[in-house]
């Protein structure tokens, strides 16, 4: 599948990581539906990319929107080829806090309903479109880019919820892509290491330092570029499936 000329749907494209994709993919001559909850800025990225891009408003948690998301944005351009899935939220709380306070149980189901339950429900509504597809190489009718993060194998002190939503996004990449093999879909996940984002935004810089200092080689935060260079890899690479891709310059978390 090449980006060149294909459709993506792309998840929190209206910000960071999926705007970076979304920007990439139309600079080489693909279509964008970009799908977040926020709308100004949803509005703002559209605009930036041009005519090559459409912005649908979704909270990928509401299950009403998903459907309504997908189908507007396959009737929009005709099909659904690539989606990005890299809609996300990372609220940190301890379990226990230092005056005793326990996590606050709806915070952790806020997190896993937005990175694990509503990106599942975006790829079976999308996996339901791309099975219309035309075949192309290798009988290939759609790709699949789910964000994780490194925080799946090592996350820090008040992560619970945030590693658990990401650690199933990267356990449920096998059997997707396993599940999706009969309609030519691959699935693959990228797990990005301390990446330069809007979220890391009113960081000090004095942390943001010590964050760049956990990647071994390029010792630099991550951006948008990176990612992206990624993602259109895993999408252009035909062999490439039910993977996991740590993009993290040999970075591994401590504890906080
Ligand atoms: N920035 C990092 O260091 C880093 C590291 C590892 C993983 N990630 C993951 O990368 C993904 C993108 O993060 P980012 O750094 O680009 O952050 P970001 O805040 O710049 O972008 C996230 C986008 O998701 C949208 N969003 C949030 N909740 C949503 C919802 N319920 N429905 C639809 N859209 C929603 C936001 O409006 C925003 O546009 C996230 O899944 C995040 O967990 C980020």
């Amino acid at each position: 599948m090449q980006v060149k000329e294909s459709v993506a749907l792309i998840t929190g494209g209206a910000s960071g990581l999926g705007f970076g994709a979304a920007s990439r993919f139309v600079a080489r001559g693909g279509s964008v539906v970009v799908a977040d909850i926020n709308e100004a800025r949803g509005a703002e990225a559209v605009a930036e990319l041009g005519e090559q891009a459409r912005f649908v408003a979704c909270d990928v948690s509401n299950a009403d929107d998903v459907a309504a998301a997908v189908q507007g944005a396959s009737e929009a351009m005709g099909r659904i080829d690539i989606l990005v899935n890299a809609a996300g939220v990372a609220p940190a709380q301890r379990v226990i806090s230092r005056d005793g306070d326990l996590f606050d149980l709806e915070l952790f189901k806020f997190t896993v309903g937005v990175n694990l339950i509503g990106m599942f429900d975006v790829i079976r509504n999308v996996a339901g479109v791309m099975a219309a597809n035309d075949p192309g190489q290798d009988g290939e009718r759609g790709v699949i880019v789910n964000v994780a993060s490194i925080a799946a194998f090592e996350g820090q002190i008040g992560q619970a919820a945030y590693s658990a939503s990401k650690g199933g996004v990267v356990g449920m990449t096998l059997p997707i892509a396993r599940d999706l093999a009969g309609i030519g879909v691959r699935c693959n996940t990228i797990a990005p290491g301390v990446m330069d984002t809007p979220l890391l935004a009113g960081a000090p810089q004095e942390l943001l330092d010590s964050l760049a200092k956990l990647h071994v080689f390029p010792q630099r935060l991550g951006n948008a570029e990176d990612f992206a260079h990624l993602a259109q890899a895993l999408i252009e690479n035909p062999l490439i499936n039910g993977e996991v891709v740590r993009l993290d310059a040999a970075a591994r978390m401590p504890p906080k």
